[in-house]
């Protein structure tokens, strides 16, 4: 297991740090995010999704858990687990036919382990001591370059 880990102190930093990552997704990936409300989960999806090429805002979906994006290469599939009670509605709702042709970022994915591969990458957010600075531990079974 490679372990990374960064202190950003504004929202740029950490988008950048996901644009490395984005980088080098396949389809297939899965990237777990978890981290209490308002840690960046959404703030490091966007920047995944800016370096697919995809060009609409992704958000924090209130309505639906479950959006789709059409990137340069890849499918991007942006979940949000925060209101999906049990990991089999996931399941059901067909996360393991994304697998093969998306990348999949999942916010909240610690709501949802059974719906969770074991090659995910994991990343961890917390909140540092200013209300801008935030700690991103990200957990691979492959070698990153970040
Ligand atoms: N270093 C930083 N990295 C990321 N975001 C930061 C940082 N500093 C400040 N912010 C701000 O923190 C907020 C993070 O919100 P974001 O929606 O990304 O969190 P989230 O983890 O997705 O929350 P939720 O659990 O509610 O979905 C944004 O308003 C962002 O501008
Ligand atoms: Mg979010």
């Amino acid at each position: 297991m490679f372990e990374y880990e960064f202190k950003t102190i504004s929202m740029h930093e950490t988008q950048k740090i996901a644009q490395k990552l984005g980088k080098q997704l396949f389809a297939g990936d899965v990237v777990a995010l978890v981290g209490d409300l308002g840690t960046g989960k959404t703030t490091f999806s966007q920047g995944v999704a800016k370096i697919m090429g995809i060009h609409e805002p992704i958000s924090s979906p209130t309505f639906t858990y479950i959006n789709e994006y059409l990137g340069e290469n890849f499918r991007l599939i942006h979940i949000d687990a925060y209101r999906i009670e049990k990991s089999e509605v996931l399941i059901k709702m067909g996360l393991s036919d994304y697998y093969e042709d998306s990348i999949i970022l999942i916010e909240w994915a610690n709501l949802v382990p059974d719906a969770i591969p074991e090659e995910a990458i994991s990343i961890l957010f917390t909140a540092g001591d200013s209300s801008s600075s935030r700690t991103l531990k990200i957990f691979s079974y492959r070698k990153l370059k970040l």
